[in-house]
């Protein structure tokens, strides 16, 4: 019987990352996660721990990937596939530094593809953002809109999926890119200024503390629930589908943030105090994806609905305050 496939995935102790190793070990294969741990944690892949088919690695895949894949691959074989998540992933810090967000997000992709070039690598699965479109972009947004990034981070993600059609073309990489929508779920971090916007209100939300709404309330994003996030992705690495596609991952359900804080508080029974501050720069008012291109070419079909998402994310951060508070 041949092996299980060994797939890297860069950023896999993050949040999108840990939950998509939770899906490749449960398809049987064998992961290796390679995360300088800036963002993401050792703890997201504890569960694993004891698995011998999950290698972890702490490095910086901007410094030498190929070098240390190289020591690494030595003991544990090649490389089928590669996952792709490593990343900066704040915008208002991309704008703030463009040239440090070019040398991790695209330089970063740039040592992936060049290391899939030369180990015959037979697919890199990237993790790109709907902050490729700007508001001008007609709702619902399609793959077909023009991609117009408001964000340097919009553009080197914009970039990278130029560099993935490059190496499949030239050289036989395949690739796809998704273009993740606003996703939520356990394990997201509620303790940073770019934290998402679910994350924030629950973790004040079960504090009991004030929540703040930016603007009126009335914009809308389109919320993926984590674990449905992640299927795609994985479907994408194993399934031989959207070999050089590029398709955006949402629900196609737009909800306003004036919902979303009234269900999390309703869902937590808080007492939070909502009050409302000027619009963030650079937020746009309207995001929700059509779903054709995913469902027909990754049949593509969340599991999640929003209630339920918020119900398991709320049980999640309850749990994790529990811990914090040591009890
Ligand atoms: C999100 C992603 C970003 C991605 C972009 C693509 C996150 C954390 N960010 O940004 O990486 O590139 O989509 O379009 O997922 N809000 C409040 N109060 C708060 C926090 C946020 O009202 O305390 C509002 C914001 O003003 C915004 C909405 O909630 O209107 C969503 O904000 P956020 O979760 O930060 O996501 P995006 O800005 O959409």
């Amino acid at each position: 019987m041949s092996q299980a496939p060994l797939v890297l995935v860069t950023g896999g102790a993050g949040f999108i990352g840990s939950h998509t190793v939770d899906a490749l070990l449960a398809r049987g294969c064998r992961v290796l996660v390679i995360d300088d741990l800036s963002t993401g944690y050792l703890k997201n892949l504890a569960r694993w721990q004891n698995d011998p088919r999950l290698t972890f690695e702490k490095a910086d895949i901007t410094v030498d990937l190929a070098g240390r894949l190289k020591e690494i691959t030595a003991s544990i074989g090649p490389l089928d596939r590669i996952i792709h998540f490593a990343a900066q992933t704040a915008v208002p810090l991309s704008v703030d530094d463009p040239a440090e967000d070019i040398r991790i997000n695209l330089g970063g992709t740039a040592q992936v593809l060049e290391y899939a070039r030369r180990n015959n690598v037979a697919k890199v699965v990237f993790a790109s953002s709907s902050a490729v479109y700007d508001d001008d972009a007609p709702v619902p947004v399609s793959e077909d809109s023009t991609a117009r990034p408001a964000s340097p981070y919009g553009i080197s993600k914009l970039s990278a999926e130029v560099y993935l059609d490059y190496y499949m073309r030239y050289f036989g990489v395949k690739f796809t890119a998704l273009r993740f929508m606003n996703v939520y779920g356990p394990r997201q971090d509620p303790k940073s200024h770019y934290s998402g916007v679910i994350s924030i209100f629950m973790d004040r939300a079960v504090a009991n503390a004030p929540i703040t709404i930016f603007d009126d309330g009335e914009q809308t994003r389109d919320f993926v629930y984590v674990t449905d996030v992640a299927q795609a992705v994985v479907g994408a690495c194993l399934d031989g589908l959207a070999d050089g596609d590029i398709i955006n991952i949402g629900t196609g359900t737009e909800v306003t943030i004036n919902l979303i804080a009234r269900t999390i508080l309703d869902l937590a029974g808080s007492k939070s105090v909502i009050s409302h501050a000027p619009a963030r720069a650079g937020d746009i008012r309207r995001s929700v994806t059509t779903m054709d291109k995913a469902v027909r070419l990754l049949k593509f079909d969340p599991k999640v609905d929003l209630r339920q998402g918020l119900e398991q994310t709320l049980a999640w951060v309850r749990s994790e305050a529990i811990v914090a508070a040591g009890r």
